[in-house]
């Protein structure tokens, strides 16, 4: 099976459905989110699951992994693996599986995981095939073993080993860090860009943190204003110095004591 003219001629149908306008469509998705692994090997600070638990203790199911293989793997370019739930999709038996479904079906990955547990017998397999590799992250250091509880040293040993693993699989997909911002980690954002570029890192989204439990709430970033925009001034000039690849939010709105109001202005000017 010609599995790339399968892909080409169902984008074709698409675009052509989107042109026409097409309500009901004939064409499949061109990429998909799949969650192959409700468990996790990690139980990070943050996580959603301290209060609703995990989504599922178990792998997808066979029923629903069969119905993926044969309904969107054919048509796909791209699959979103992991990151939609609360689990972890490396350790995933069926992870292996996947992989070597992704190889067949010539659907390219973009993973989402802690990047804890890495397996030399699907390792070379997974870098040929990814287009997206996502570590997700809370800063360096003990910021880092404070909500991961693992070693940073760890971690980092894992993105090294991804890093060289590129070089030899000739495949030139992107690594990234999916950094959570919170008030205690925030000033790490600058040091944090010039280790991710010496290392080989290609970019860094950075994301605020959702505080799910009521104790974070003023970790959240929207509490420290003033403190997070000057850290990602300094960030985006580091990332400009450095050409880095960095996505971060926009500055937080702070306020004025200037007079703007109309109402107010014009009263004022009647005094
Ligand atoms: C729930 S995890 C699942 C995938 C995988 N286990 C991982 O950690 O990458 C998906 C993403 O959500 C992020 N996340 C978890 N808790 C969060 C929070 N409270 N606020 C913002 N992002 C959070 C993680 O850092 C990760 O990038
Ligand atoms: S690794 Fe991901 S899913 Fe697991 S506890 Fe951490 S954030 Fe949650």
């Amino acid at each position: 099976m010609d599995y790339l003219q399968l892909k080409n001629d169902n984008k074709q149908l698409n675009y052509k459905e989107i042109k026409e306008g097409k309500l009901v469509l004939k064409s499949r998705p061109l990429f998909f989110w799949f969650d192959i692994c409700g468990m996790c090997n990690l139980q990070c600070k943050h996580c959603l699951f301290h209060m609703q638990g995990r989504t599922s203790n178990e792998d997808v199911s066979d029923r629903i992994y069969d119905i993926v293989m044969s309904e969107l793997m054919p048509t796909a370019y791209k699959c979103n693996l992991g990151g939609t739930n609360l689990g972890e999709s490396t350790i995933s038996k069926k992870f292996s599986r996947f992989i070597k479904d992704c190889s067949k079906y010539k659907v390219k990955i973009n993973l989402t995981t802690n990047g804890i547990y890495l397996n030399d017998q699907w390792l070379p397999e997974l870098l040929e095939n990814l287009e997206v590799i996502g570590f997700s992250m809370e800063g360096f250091d003990e910021e880092y073993e404070k909500i991961r509880g693992k070693k940073w040293s760890e971690f980092i040993a894992n993105n090294k080993k991804i890093i060289a693993g590129k070089k030899a699989a000739k495949n030139n997909f992107q690594i990234e860090w999916r950094y959570c911002a919170h008030a205690d980690n925030i000033h790490q954002l600058p040091e944090m860009i010039r280790i991710a570029h010496d290392i080989g890192i290609d970019r860094i989204q950075v994301m605020n943190l959702v505080p799910y439990m009521k104790e974070q709430k003023y970790k959240n970033l929207f509490y420290h204003r003033s403190s997070a925009n000057k850290y990602f001034d300094e960030a985006r000039k580091v990332a400009t110095k450095l050409k880095f690849n960095i996505n971060i939010p926009k500055n937080f709105d702070t306020g004025t004591f200037e007079l703007t109001n109309k109402k107010i202005k014009t009263a004022l000017q009647k005094l």
